[in-house]
Parts: C-alpha cells; structure tokens; sequence
C-alpha cells in the first residue's frame, strides 16, 4: 500500500517502448488531502478514519499524517488523440490489514499488462489511452480526486479531453458475481452526459459478455471506487466488479454457481485477501471483456459522441 507498488508498476512500464510513465508530479499525500477532510488536524497528529466500505468500531485505521504518502502512476500511449483520451483507472492501494490481492491487485495487474499489450500493438490508437494507477483509493479516492483536481486546476479544458473513463476494482471475487456498472443508474445531478455516455459503455462491455455465454447482471453506480470523481465532473465512465462484502443470493447462485448467503469476497478487507484468494477463472473472463471495451474506446473515431 506505501509506494512499493507504484514504483514496480512504473518500472514495468518504463519498459514497454509503446507508452510514456510518469509517477503523478504531484503526489498523493495523504497528509493534504487527510487534513481536508479531519478539519483542525495538524501534521503529526494521529486521528481516526472510518474506512470506506466497512462499518463497525473496530474498522478504523490510524495514520501519521506527517508520514503518509501515496503516489499515482500514470502511463499514456503514444499515439492516439490526446484530446479524447480514453482513462484506463485501477487503485493500487489496499487496506492495511491485509495484502489487497483481489482489491484491488486483480483491477490493477489487469490494467497494467492491458497497457503492456496496448504499448506492444503495432495499430495507431484513434484515442491517447490512459493507463491511471491511483493511490489512497481506500481513504476516500484521494488518488483519483487528486488527479481529476490536477485536471481541472491546471485548466478546465484538460480535464474535458478525457472522454470517458473504465474503472477495474475487484474483478477477482472467490464467490463471484459477473458485474457491469449500472450506466443509468448514477444519480441524476450527474447529468445526461453522464448517464447516457455511461449507458454505451456498459452496452459494450455487456454486448462482450453475452458474446462468450457470460452470465452477467448491472451493479451499483453509486460513485464507491475511483471512477466517483470522473462522473462527478460530468465524464461518461463504466466499469467491471465481480463483489465484495454483500452476500451471494440464491438466484445469483443459479446464475454463477458459488456459495449463496457468503460473501461474494469473504476476505474483503481483511489478511486472508491473498493470492490464494484469487479466482482465475472469472479474472480471465473479466480480463477479456476489459480488454474488449478498452480496445473498442481506443479506436473508436467518434468519441466526442460519449
Ligand atoms: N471501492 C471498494 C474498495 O476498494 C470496492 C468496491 C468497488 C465497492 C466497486 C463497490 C463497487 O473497497
Ligand atoms: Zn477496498
Ligand atoms: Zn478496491
Ligand atoms: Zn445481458
């Protein structure tokens, strides 16, 4: 969680002659963005963060502020418009209390081989493609609303170059489910960019499910992962999510198989989010239909459109 990942992602990627990686200049530090959100709490101090998605007394987490910082590390290709760039995003981050191999190492090994195979691909992009490795997704999407502020402190127009944004958090889930962010669902002072750009990204990634015989259903859009800030500032964005804490119906049963009233992840959050943890299956099928839309948003000429 404390940086060793965004430098191994950003070494990768140096590598790979087809894209450009940076580390953001401007690092998450959790010591700015935490003392927004405590107000009053000075550098140094130790205070309390009710973790995001759990609740109970025992969930909380303490941190130096003084001491904490997490970067973001971005790759762009190097063709493409970088007008209508295309926001590949997966959070690098996990809780402390365990290793985050499902949450969120599966989102983010997808997204990190995906820019490997797209910097590898001798096809000139239509649309720049943004490969976003975020920090501090779990202290409230302090990566991606540090990037999205970036965009817009720096100037409105480049945060309006990003056409639209993907999202890939927990796509690994033991007691899976096959989701598809809910396009339509997000809340309507979001706007009709928002809801109908959404709305086309979600057809593509179900449109790819149904062509393998993949059983899926729409999920929540409800702004929990990093793509929140994106379509909070009116940019279309989708996403795949295979579960975490809520537990498996019978009905979903029918459709995946798995264990009804567990968890469709039991160690979400927790030590035992291992590699053991991890079913491969249902990340490779996640992984193709990913790689699908991702592709089709690349090259699509029309983007303005979204
Ligand atoms: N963002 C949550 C986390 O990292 C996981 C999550 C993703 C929950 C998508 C709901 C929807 O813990
Ligand atoms: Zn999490
Ligand atoms: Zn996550
Ligand atoms: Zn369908």
């Amino acid at each position: 969680p404390r940086g060793g990942c965004a430098f191994y992602a950003k070494a990768v990627l140096a590598e790979a002659a087809g894209v450009a990686a940076i580390l953001f200049g401007n690092n998450v530090s959790e010591t700015e963005a935490l003392r927004y959100t405590v107000a009053g709490s000075e550098p140094g101090q130790y205070v309390n963060i009710p973790m995001l998605g759990l609740s109970g007394a025992t969930t909380q987490l303490l941190f130096d502020l003084a001491k904490a910082t997490q970067d973001t590390v971005i790759a762009t290709t190097k063709t493409g418009r970088p007008d209508r760039a295309v926001a590949i995003g997966s959070h690098l981050d996990s809780v402390p209390f365990g290793p985050g191999i499902n949450d969120n190492g599966s989102g983010s090994s997808f997204n990190l081989e995906l820019a490997i195979q797209f910097a590898a691909k001798r096809v000139e992009f239509a649309n720049q493609v943004r490969f976003l490795f975020f920090g501090a997704e779990e202290l409230g999407l302090l990566g991606s609303k540090a990037y999205v502020q970036h965009l817009q402190d720096t100037n409105i127009e480049s945060l309006r170059n990003i056409s639209c944004m993907l999202n890939f958090d927990m796509i690994a889930s033991p007691n899976f489910i096959r989701g598809v962010y809910n396009g339509s669902s997000a809340a309507p002072e979001y706007g009709q960019r928002v809801l109908d750009g959404s709305t086309v990204i979600e057809n593509l990634f179900t449109d790819r499910l149904e062509a393998k015989k993949l059983a899926h259903e729409l999920t929540d859009f409800d702004g929990r992962s990093d793509y929140g800030p994106f379509i909070a500032n009116g940019i279309p964005s989708g996403g795949l999510f295979t579960g975490a804490e809520v537990t498996k119906t019978i009905e979903q049963r029918n459709m995946y198989g798995g264990v009804p009233y567990a968890a469709y992840d039991p160690c979400y959050h927790q030590a035992c989010d291992t590699v053991e943890n991890i079913n491969q299956k249902v990340l490779a099928e996640m992984a193709d239909a990913g790689a699908y839309v991702a592709f089709q948003l690349a090259m699509a000429k029309d983007l303005d459109a979204l």
